[in-house]
């Protein structure tokens, strides 16, 4: 790990991911009628309630868990705690309509209007950008088959060390961070850096509690990418490489084998490249 990336804290990226949450996601929430609010928290406390008499939880343990839940919200790391251990289930039930790809979580990690680079391009990196070279080549369809023009493929992701720009210190802003606009057969090249499995980070109190329970931190290598086009629904997605320990226990429970990758060496030895598209479902009436 270099010397940047050492204040890459719990503490930095929590902030970060709290302060972006609050900027990009809070205006759209729309205000949840009153009974839906009592009927959810009732049954959210219902199952507490039986957990409690289940496990004839103590004072001791209900005084630890109420200093942890202290401590996830000083430390910032709430958007942290539930992007891994509940947005699965969320986008699970947000998307089990759809016809087209599949999709998965977000994360804590995204932000809007990264750098436009066209149909064809390399996202925005260091020289030098340590990692393996990887050419991505792909197209964006509707359900019906046909291609999607002007399509935007928005793609962050990790560094070759699992770091974020914007998040962890010492990267340049908009690192391996980058927009794309399908050309007018719906096509797109990419060109990055493979990035490194990503631990989540271990100092602060969601590391605390996978140490308490002997759980691990890591998530396999991931590219993230937000696919959206005129009429359709915004697909969020992750795509994965075959043969990373953690595609089969994934902390935050995001790999789908839809999201798997075929990467081929490159014939020149440079790299890798690898085929992959996007089918997007027409917006419902
Ligand atoms: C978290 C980080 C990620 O990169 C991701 O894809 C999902 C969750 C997290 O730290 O919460
Ligand atoms: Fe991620």
């Amino acid at each position: 790990m270099t010397a940047t990336h050492e204040t890459a804290t719990a503490a930095a990226s929590g902030a970060n991911a709290t302060e972006r949450f609050k900027s990009d996601k809070l205006a759209g929430v729309a205000g949840t009628p009153k009974e839906r609010v009592s009927l959810l928290a009732r049954e959210v406390l219902e199952a507490v309630y039986g957990t409690i008499r289940r496990h004839k939880v103590t004072y001791d343990e209900y005084n630890a868990l109420k200093a942890w839940l202290i401590s996830v919200g000083e430390g910032g790391e709430w958007p942290l705690f539930l992007d891994v251990w509940v947005e699965h289930v969320i986008e699970e039930v947000a998307t089990e309509h759809r016809q087209g790809n599949k999709g998965t979580i977000e994360g804590p990690y995204y932000v809007p209007d990264a750098p436009e680079q066209g149909a064809r391009g390399s996202v925005p990196m260091r020289e030098n950008e340590p990692g393996t070279p990887l050419t991505w080549t792909g197209q964006v369809t509707s359900t019906d088959g046909s291609a999607l023009a002007g399509a935007k493929v928005e793609l962050w992701h990790a560094d070759a060390d699992g770091f974020y720009s914007q998040f962890a210190p010492g990267l340049p802003e908009w690192n391996l961070r980058a927009t794309f606009t399908t050309d007018a057969d719906g096509k797109f090249e990419i060109r990055t850096v493979r990035p490194a499995p990503y631990q989540i980070p271990t100092d602060g109190a969601c590391g605390k509690l996978i140490a308490a329970a002997g759980w691990h931190a890591w998530r396999p290598a991931h590219l993230h990418v937000k696919v959206s086009a005129p009429g359709h629904e915004l697909l969020t997605a992750q795509l994965y490489f075959p043969g990373d320990e953690h595609n089969d226990d994934d902390i935050a429970s995001a790999v789908k084998p839809e999201l798997m990758l075929s990467p081929q060496p490159a014939s020149d030895g440079s790299g890798g490249t690898v085929e992959y598209g996007f089918i997007l479902d027409p917006e419902q009436a």
